[in-house]
């Protein structure tokens, strides 16, 4: 395995510098092209806004403090704000300038000793934003949503579901656990409105628990599946029939040697390679299936339904293995490898009669970070967005925005040297009735420069439509929202 470290790669790694600035509606100037009338309404992305504190830098690409930014638009231009997630975690080390806690995968600084039997880990609130019910909540899988006002940013506070998340397994099971995590993912049933979950919790006995939230925003835990591990699952597909489809791969979490502090979550994970992928398919009516189809690792699922034979088919992006916590730490300090294991666009199809799993590459490209219409979600669908790469690109890193026919393989891509984008956000165009008929949002970092950029495209053929310069550099973050301007109202 050859690793170069070239400097044009620490170039790009300068994308994940530190935010320092909180910006209160300040209007971004418009550096190309012109806003289109009828986008009106409010982009919210979260991610890790530093990732280091006090000087010393976390281990993992996921442990950085969560930060909302938003991007309102209306007629006469686009405002920028963006607030930190004021987890209690954040506001004590804060208040403590160091470190207190620990993270999925980083340790507190100074050994095993400062770590051993620790159970106190940061809630980084840095995932995804969700609105539902009424709500905005930071989400993180580990824990509890950080509720949100949409308005001003503010961090109202821990989010438990009127105690619905608080773990009521057993007196032992608190103790390890006091609040249920509730995944980052989460899906809204495209024609009941209510929100499916799940989180997975150890304990005196592994779980994999399943909650809904109805559109008023109650939630309830609809059922707990019993597991054979601590298994590391980030998102999942939720299909308009009411399926839930799992993959479960050979890669669980050491517990004892976590909670130990001997390691971090992350860097206490196991592999198996040897084995296949469990594929657990909740039905409708509650009923468990367990396949098995071959080993990978898939962090996003693009999206998934019943056909009309009824096979359940799932699109993901699925890496060939997985990727370790020394590998996330070179990638934020920019030693990228060449071969770099890249997530390829994969079609499983579900036969739960013959209880077999079938699986096909849709293309050549490679991606992550997978957008679909919003109207899409469960049912079958023509296109995703996604950052991404030609195979045959030179460059390590998923510097391309592409768009993917899934019913055809057929592909395009936009790409402007030296630059890394964000997850695409796809805004259907007012009436319009065609998928692809709908804009992109997402930033841009242009290395040279180290500025980054807002972009509006056409998601029919990835053009630029408008560009904005934000004020300040800000990382790409991972999971962002659309909501029109009559949303929050
Ligand atoms: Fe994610």
């Amino acid at each position: 395995m050859s690793v170069r470290n070239y400097a044009t790669l620490r170039d790009y790694i300068q994308a994940n510098r530190c935010v320092t600035e909180e910006y209160t509606d300040v209007v971004l100037p418009l550096l190309e092209g012109s806003l289109p009338a009828g986008l009106v309404g409010s982009l919210y992305r979260n991610g890790n806004g530093r990732f280091e504190h006090q000087g010393v830098m976390y281990d993992h690409l996921f442990d950085g403090d969560g930060m909302i930014a938003r991007f309102t638009f209306d007629e006469t231009g686009v405002r920028y704000r963006n607030r930190y997630v004021r987890t209690a975690e954040f506001v004590e080390e804060e208040k403590a300038g160091r470190m207190l806690y620990r993270s999925f995968g980083t340790n507190i600084p100074g050994g095993m000793w400062k770590n051993i039997m620790n159970m106190r880990f940061k809630n980084t609130a840095n995932t995804s934003v969700v609105w539902h019910g009424g709500n905005m909540l930071a989400m993180w899988e580990g824990g509890l949503p950080h509720h949100i006002d949409p308005d001003t940013l503010d961090t109202i506070g821990r989010y438990d579901y009127d105690g619905v998340l608080r773990n009521s397994f057993s007196w032992l099971d608190r103790q390890i656990m006091p609040e249920l995590p509730f995944s980052a993912h989460p899906k809204i049933h495209p024609t009941t409105g209510i929100m499916h979950n799940f989180g997975t919790v150890p304990g005196t006995k592994q779980r994999l628990v399943l909650y809904e939230v109805d559109p008023a925003g109650r939630a309830r835990i609809t059922k707990t599946v019993e597991m054979p591990s601590v298994i590391f699952a980030h998102d999942f597909v939720l299909t308009q029939s009411g399926h839930r489809i799992f993959f479960l791969p050979p890669v669980a979490f050491d517990m004892l040697r976590a909670f130990a502090g001997i390691t971090s979550p992350a860097a206490s994970m196991r592999v198996d390679r040897s084995s296949q992928t469990t594929v657990l398919v909740v039905a409708p009516d509650g009923r468990e299936y367990r396949l098995k189809t071959h080993f990978g690792f898939v962090f996003h699922y693009i999206n998934g339904y019943q056909d009309t034979n009824g096979t359940l088919v799932v699109d993901a992006l699925r890496l060939s293995d997985y990727p370790e916590s020394p590998g996330m730490k070179e990638y934020l300090v920019g030693n990228i490898p060449d071969d770099t294991d890249m997530a390829r666009f994969v079609r499983y199809r579900i036969n739960l009669d013959s209880q077999t799993v079938a699986h096909e590459v849709l293309s050549d490209y490679q991606g992550e970070l997978p957008e679909i219409h919003p109207n899409r979600v469960g049912q079958p669908y023509q296109y995703t967005w996604t950052i991404g790469r030609p195979a045959t690109h030179s460059m390590p890193l998923l510097d391309h925005i592409v768009k993917l026919n899934v019913q055809t393989g057929e592909g395009c891509h936009a790409y402007e040297t030296d630059t890394l984008p964000s997850e695409p956000i796809v805004v259907p165009r007012p009436g319009s009735t065609r998928e692809d008929d709908a804009w992109l949002l997402y930033l841009r970092f242009h290395a040279p420069s180290q500025k980054t950029d807002l972009i509006v495209a056409d998601a029919e053929d990835l053009k630029t439509v408008a560009r904005l310069r934000l004020p300040h550099n800000i990382p790409l973050g991972f999971h962002g929202l659309w909501l029109g301007d009559s949303t929050t109202n």
